[in-house]
């Protein structure tokens, strides 16, 4: 059996893979299954924890104990995401985000014509892992100017100083819920994100884990991601011969921010979540 030890704690996971709409029959999307990220939530759940799981575009049942958010666009999953992990303990993103949208969306479907087709352009979509990082961060940084008591958790390893690897352009507004606390929110006697976490009001989530396929340089490109993108652990899956997309199996490297890499060996997807749950359980306070 598993161990209990996400009893309590809130979980958010993403899955699957966004689409992004071109008219209103065609999108431009990926080969993700969902599959990993389903495992992650049926084992998250059977740990004792209490998930949301946003999906995009699955052909999967619903796991069971999960609470599933269904989106279809990166700028979805974006809500979804940003507003579930406003209370989350943990956030996990494991689908396939589009890094690109078309930058304008026909309201009627584009006709075949004589002559040659349009070209469609594309636009950038917000990094949402980076966003979480970044909200994180300035909102420990708002709690250290705040001073409301003992001492903050100290900033991830991993953040660089500046947001320099934000380099998307979020055209939307933070929505509501997950924008920085009031100065008023904290309370006299605070002690900060722990008291907060205490009182069930901590801002942002203690664990925030990404995942990357990478297709060279593995382990040299998953660390600068993982410090670009201000994660706590980023799961490396090496892609092609039968890895990683739309099978029941993988094989992954954990990435720890401050800590050695974690090899999980070729088996079930369930191994890597339960690799995942292990490093996440022993991080949270
Ligand atoms: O930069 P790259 O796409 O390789 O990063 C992958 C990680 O970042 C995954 O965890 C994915 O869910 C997340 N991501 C995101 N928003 C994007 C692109 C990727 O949250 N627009």
């Amino acid at each position: 059996g598993r161990p209990l030890d996400l009893t309590g704690r809130k979980v958010v996971i993403s899955a699957g893979g966004t689409r992004e709409a071109i008219d209103p029959v065609r999108y431009i999307g990926n080969r993700s299954s969902g599959l990993q990220g389903y495992a992650l939530a049926r084992t998250a759940a059977a740990r004792g924890a209490e998930v949301t799981l946003v999906a995009a575009n699955v052909a999967l049942s619903d796991p069971a104990g999960a609470k599933v958010v269904r989106v279809e666009s990166a700028a979805e999953m974006r809500e979804a995401v940003l507003s579930a992990a406003a209370d989350a303990d943990v956030v996990v993103m494991a689908a396939a985000v589009a890094d690109f949208r078309p930058a304008t969306r026909h309201d009627t479907k584009i006709k075949k014509t004589d002559g040659e087709p349009e070209p469609i352009f594309l636009t950038k979509n917000p990094d949402i892992l980076a966003e979480l990082g970044t909200l994180r961060r300035d909102a420990r940084t708002a709690q250290v100017r705040s001073g409301d008591g003992t001492p903050p958790l100290p900033p991830s390893p991993s953040l660089p100083p500046e947001p320099a690897s934000l380099g998307v352009a979020t055209p939307q507004s933070p929505p509501s819920g997950v924008t920085s606390p009031e100065p008023g929110d904290s309370r006299p006697g605070g002690g900060g994100l722990e008291v907060a976490s205490r009182r069930g009001l901590r801002a942002y989530p203690e664990v925030i884990v990404g995942f990357a396929a990478e297709t060279d340089d593995v382990l040299a490109n998953g660390q600068a991601k993982l410090a670009r993108k201000g994660c706590d652990l980023l799961v490396v899956n090496q892609v092609g011969e039968g890895l990683a997309f739309g099978t029941p199996d993988n094989a992954a490297t954990v990435l720890v921010a401050g800590g050695e890499p974690v090899e999980v060996p070729f088996g079930p997807k369930e191994d890597v979540a339960d690799a995942v749950w292990d490093l996440v359980a022993a991080r949270l306070s």
